[in-house]
């Protein structure tokens, strides 16, 4: 055990698919959280004050600094879609023939877009590390499997616009920071709570808790990862010093056990 009650826990994106169960997961092991937020209503009303709130953006350094106060770990689950959308929260908000000029000029879209991947999952994930205390026992950064990869399909095709691009960026903010870090890579998210813009969103897909955990290294794995067991990785690592400077692929996949050994997983990764 590296961590104990006296540990705080700041969660970024914990009002998030991934993020609301890692907070959750947190609590149940009775470690102290607070959550990082831009919407302190939705929080509070999500949360029930059950975890200290502070309000403040990731593209915006200025206001991390009172969220980092005797803060011990940081897992980062923030994220935008994939895809433009209006969690890119457009200014001004486009017409739909503007929706097709910013479709085809990345430098418009760049430009119009305040919460791209650039901005979230490169500019804010660098600003959270940049905020970070210098004796943080632990950095767990959420990213996304295919990093490494992004010119084979189907991955070119889900970094047309930059996700993956942007989140590479942000996992070398994380590794060249000098803190002690964590990587996770899902594969396409299933499980609620269902939050972002995708194909299992629309269909609700789930696995029925049947699905075994994989965990590899290296970027080679694909397939769907669970919520439930991606917020439980990002959770579990911070208690094994192993899973420090390591990156992970996780997906759902197998027969599930009735016990899932995170030590063991973390510490004899599959290889692909
Ligand atoms: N969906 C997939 O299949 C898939 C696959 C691989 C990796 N991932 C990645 O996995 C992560 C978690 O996915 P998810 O579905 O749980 O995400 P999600 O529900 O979309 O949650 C994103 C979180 O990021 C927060 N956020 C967005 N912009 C922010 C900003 N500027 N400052 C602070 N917080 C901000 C949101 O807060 P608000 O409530 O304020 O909006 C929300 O809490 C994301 O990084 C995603 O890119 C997803």
């Amino acid at each position: 055990m590296t961590s104990s009650v006296n540990d705080l826990v700041l969660v970024a994106g914990a009002t998030g698919g991934v993020g609301q169960l890692v907070v959750s997961k947190l609590l149940e092991k009775g470690l102290g959280v607070r959550i990082l937020t831009r919407n302190l209503a939705k929080s509070q009303n999500m949360f029930d004050d059950r975890v200290e709130i502070a309000v403040g953006d990731i593209r915006d350094a200025t206001t991390l600094t009172t969220a980092m106060l005797n803060v011990t770990h940081i897992i980062s689950c923030t994220g935008t879609s994939a895809f433009p959308s209006n969690r890119w929260e457009f200014d001004p908000s486009p017409n739909w023939i503007e929706w097709v000029q910013l479709l085809i000029d990345p430098q418009l879209r760049e430009s119009r877009a305040k919460n791209s991947p650039q901005k979230v999952d490169a500019d804010g994930v660098s600003n959270l590390v940049a905020a970070a205390p210098l004796n943080l026992q632990r950095f767990v950064l959420l990213s996304s499997c295919g990093v490494t990869r992004k010119k084979e399909p189907p991955l070119n095709i889900l970094n047309s616009f930059g996700v993956l691009d942007a989140k590479q960026k942000g996992e070398e903010a994380v590794i060249n920071s000098g803190l002690p870090y964590t990587i996770i890579r899902p594969g396409r998210l299933i499980d609620g709570p269902y939050t972002s813009y995708d194909i299992n969103t629309l269909i609700k897909a789930k696995t029925d808790g049947k699905f075994d955990v994989t965990i590899a290294q290296g970027d080679k794995l694909a397939g769907d990862s669970s919520r439930i067991d991606v917020a439980a990785a990002c959770v579990e690592c911070i208690f094994l010093p192993g899973t420090v400077k390591q990156s992970y692929e996780l997906i759902s996949k197998g027969t599930r056990p009735s016990v899932i050994d995170w030590e063991k997983l973390f510490s004899q990764p599959t290889t692909v």
